[in-house]
């Protein structure tokens, strides 16, 4: 059985004292069936983390595919890693579309965050024209397969299917056409890497709110959601957790 992942996206919004003030309203919530994982700005991390409740995983929004080095404004792994941080979302479409990260540059990152012990949460997602061209499945393949070349073993990947027309615009994918494509996303993992296919957690996300929560993960093959807007209010990002809990 794959626990359920539920999964908040802060973007460039909160400072580390709104963080602080959404720590402690969710400290006081207990789950225990779903697993939770938030992703703050760089800058709020550390303090964050640290009051936090040690249940909710804490992740980084990107990580530099370099050591360390002349890269201004970049964060490595190992600056994560030294603040107990062993998470990070890899290869967001607004990190694909408006910084220009390529699917090599993806999968250099993808490469890098795994060598260096990370876990990782790799992005995909068609964009509208895609869709409306009918080659939603073809693109995804091919920045799947892109994105995860020459990466061996998928234990610490978790996969969000994110279509870029359904991100911050209230429109949400139907969980049918969510699920279809979070299976595809299945089968193409099981051609290629096997028996894995049944282990790893796929994650759907955009305009995923209290209202459509727990239709989208009651889903066989959605195991997750990453949200953005929904996850800035501490109330609504609860009742997203409750969602989960009371499948
Ligand atoms: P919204 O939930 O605001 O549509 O954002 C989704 C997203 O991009 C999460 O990474």
């Amino acid at each position: 059985m794959r626990k359920k992942y539920i999964c908040g996206n802060w973007k460039m919004n909160k400072t580390s004292s709104d963080a602080l003030e959404f720590a402690k309203k969710i400290n006081d919530f207990d789950f225990e069936k779903v697993d939770v994982l938030i992703a703050p700005s760089f800058v709020c991390l550390e303090s964050f983390r640290k009051n936090l409740k040690n249940e909710i995983i804490v992740a980084g929004q990107n990580v530099s595919e370099f050591d360390d080095g002349a890269y201004t404004g970049e964060v490595s792994t190992s600056m994560l890693k030294d603040i107990s941080v062993n998470d990070v979302i890899i290869g967001h479409s607004e990190r694909r579309e408006k910084f220009f990260e390529s699917d090599e540059i993806v999968n250099s990152k993808v490469k890098k965050a795994l060598e260096d012990g990370l876990s990782v949460i790799l992005c995909l997602g068609e964009s509208l024209e895609k869709k409306e061209e009918n080659k939603a499945v073809e693109f995804v393949r091919e920045e799947l397969l892109k994105s995860l070349d020459g990466v061996k073993n998928l234990d610490k990947v978790t996969i969000a299917y994110e279509p870029i027309w359904a991100i911050g615009t209230g429109k949400t994918c139907s969980s049918e056409d969510a699920e279809n494509m979070c299976k595809e996303i299945r089968n193409i993992i099981d051609e290629k890497y096997g028996e894995i296919s049944q282990q790893i957690r796929i994650l759907y996300g955009g305009s995923v709110k209290p209202a459509n929560a727990g239709e989208i993960l009651s889903k066989e093959n959605i195991d997750g959601v990453l949200v953005g807007g929904a996850s800035l209010k501490a109330e609504d990002f609860i009742e997203i957790i409750k969602a989960g809990e009371n499948l």
